[in-house]
């Protein structure tokens, strides 16, 4: 049966988000696939090349493929996504998609092609250990393997949960230093950005304009004398995702962090989230500390250099 490729446009959201939904093996993720979908394909490309292929099988959608350009023209294509139908497996099908995307960032300039995700538009850090065929997949094309990734999960499922712990004692004792921990506002984002770029260079400014005030995402901040000290953000690409988060260098060890985690921890629950993943980390003790976190999810990474 002839497999046919095509580039897809916005009308076939629905059908890619109907694919990865029976396609993405693991429920957290098949759960969260509208999410993922927008956030990779629509929201990533107000910012930078990213194109989107399907596999058509008899007019039937049987696989899809998300890329896109690194930011800063560094010439590497990634790979945000693909997914193909469970009955189509071991057909080609991934093979073929993944073909014409390298065609694609090859004709972009690119040097390489990265399996991993390409912040701030990104669902996973690379591949899930637990997607074995994609594995499997990544060795057979070609690609390399060069770094492991790990999220953090936070258990919300329970009143009791370390992560659900009051933040009100550690409040207390900020504010007799004169330091606010609130919601941000929409009004915020530009101080935010502000601070998030001198703090810790440039690399967060999307994923703060997609968690303040955003539907199913949200920010807090700690700041003294209108100076932010520290934020916490969740949601801006998945709902159930924890980050990014940053303490001013001057501000660490006073418990900012910890209280604007278990703040946006709070939220996610409120919005019936049972388990936060806290993305791409980073501070392993800071956050088992701090919300009784555990290393869960783990990644591999891929790279492979493209023939001149
Ligand atoms: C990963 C995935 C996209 C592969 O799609 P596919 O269409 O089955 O892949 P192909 O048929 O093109 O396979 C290409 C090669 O990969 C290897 N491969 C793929 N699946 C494999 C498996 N289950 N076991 C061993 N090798 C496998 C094989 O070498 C295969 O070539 P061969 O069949 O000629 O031996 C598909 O399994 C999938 O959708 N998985 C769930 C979603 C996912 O994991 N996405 C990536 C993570 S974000």
């Amino acid at each position: 049966m002839d497999l046919e490729i095509v580039e897809l446009g916005p009308d076939q959201r629905p059908a890619v988000v109907e694919l990865c939904g029976r396609a993405l093996d693991l429920p957290e993720d098949a759960a969260e696939a509208p999410a993922i979908v927008d956030a990779l394909w629509a929201r990533a490309a107000t910012h930078r090349p990213v194109l989107a292929w399907g596999a058509y099988r008899e007019g039937r959608l049987v696989g899809a493929l998300v890329g896109s350009l690194a930011d800063g023209g560094d010439a590497r294509g990634h790979v945000d996504l693909v997914a193909v139908a469970p009955e189509q497996r071991r057909q080609g099908v991934g093979r073929a998609l993944l073909a014409v995307a390298e065609a694609w960032f090859a004709g972009l300039g690119a040097v390489e092609v990265l399996l991993a995700g390409n912040p701030p538009y990104y669902a996973w850090p690379g591949i899930d250990v637990r997607y074995t065929p994609a594995v499997c997949a990544a060795t057979a094309l070609g690609y390399t393997r060069d770094r492991t990734a790990w999220n953090m999960t936070a258990d919300l499922s329970y009143d009791g949960s370390p992560a659900l712990r009051t933040t009100a004692p550690a409040e207390e004792r900020l504010a007799a230093r004169g330091v606010t921990v609130r919601r941000a506002e929409p009004a915020d984002l530009p101080a935010l950005t502000e601070f998030a770029r001198a703090t810790f260079g440039g690399a967060w400014d999307a994923e703060l304009a997609g968690s303040v005030g955003r539907e199913g995402a949200g920010c807090h901040l700690a700041e003294r004398d209108g100076e932010v000290l520290g934020f916490a953000a969740y949601g801006s690409s998945r709902p159930s995702w924890f980050g990014p988060m940053g303490t001013a260098p001057a501000a660490e060890g006073s418990g900012i962090g910890g209280v604007l985690l278990r703040r946006c921890l709070r939220d996610q629950r409120a919005a019936g989230v049972t388990a936060a993943q806290i993305g791409w980390v980073g501070p392993v003790p800071f956050y088992s500390g701090s919300a009784g976190a555990r290393i869960e999810r783990v990644f591999f990474l891929y790279r492979r250099t493209l023939e001149a």
